[in-house]
């Protein structure tokens, strides 16, 4: 483990590229998927390993429902087994879990899956891992000022602690690092009232291959970079 000066307290990761992983193999895109989940296990582990406080995976977006129907169905059952076959190991390592979006449209077998795993490891000290999973930034807004509104808060009440208090994101502070993997440029609807000032890490290497020397070099990148909020 590589010894890094400037460890970022809030890691979010858009972990893009299983498809294409796959189809350089010769395989189905859910075999990328599965190599994915694979490497999840892996990353969760080493950043926890480096007593990073918070990580936030972008799982599933509330654009993603546009797939084909056997890879949305695909993905929901990776998380469950995700779920149950990792969340025991992440529990004994005092991980805690959450989960950010809308959960109620989700299947319930899935629904009950994520509400096991934030009930069984709620009282963890140890790293949050928030999955996002339909999930939507835009949509995150909306159902805060949704609830705002229906909570009769006063528009001179509203300031941006509390905006952050109705976010699906309450309590976890901002985002520091950001890492994309797969080759593309963009946020794409994660986390964008988290991540104004975050520090952005994205490189062409694959999500299933983004493995332990992949995180050092981010964090290490990271820990070179000077963040000045704005100021001087
Ligand atoms: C990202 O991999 C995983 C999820 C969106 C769940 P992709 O499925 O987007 O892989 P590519 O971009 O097609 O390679
Ligand atoms: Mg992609």
């Amino acid at each position: 483990m590589r010894k890094i000066a400037h460890l970022p307290n809030h890691v979010a990761v858009v972990p893009d590229g299983n498809g294409r992983w796959a189809k350089q193999q010769g395989l189905p895109r859910l075999v990328g998927h599965l190599a994915g989940a694979k490497n999840m296990r892996l990353v969760v582990e080493y950043l926890n390993e480096y007593s990073i406080k918070h990580m936030t995976l972008y799982g599933f977006s509330t654009e993603n429902w546009s797939r084909p129907e056997d890879e949305v169905e695909g993905l929901f059952h990776l998380l469950e087994k995700f779920i149950d076959q990792d969340v025991p190991e992440f529990h004994k390592r005092g991980i805690r879990l959450r989960h950010l979006g809308r959960l109620g449209e989700l299947p319930p077998s899935l629904q009950q899956a994520m509400n096991r795993a934030v009930e069984l490891t709620k009282n963890n000290t140890g790293m949050t891992l928030s999955l996002a999973f339909n999930y939507g930034g835009r949509a995150e807004i909306l159902d805060a000022v949704h609830h705002l509104i229906a909570d009769s808060i006063s528009p001179q009440d509203i300031d941006e602690k509390l905006f952050n208090s109705y976010l699906y994101t309450a309590g976890l502070p901002d985002v520091d690092l950001l890492i994309r993997t797969g080759d593309e440029l963009r946020l794409s609807n994660f986390l964008i009232w988290q991540t104004a000032y975050s520090e952005y890490y994205f490189t062409k290497v694959l999500w299933p291959d983004f493995g332990k020397r992949e995180i050092e070099k981010a964090l290490l990148s990271y820990s070179q970079r000077q963040r000045r909020f704005g100021g001087l």
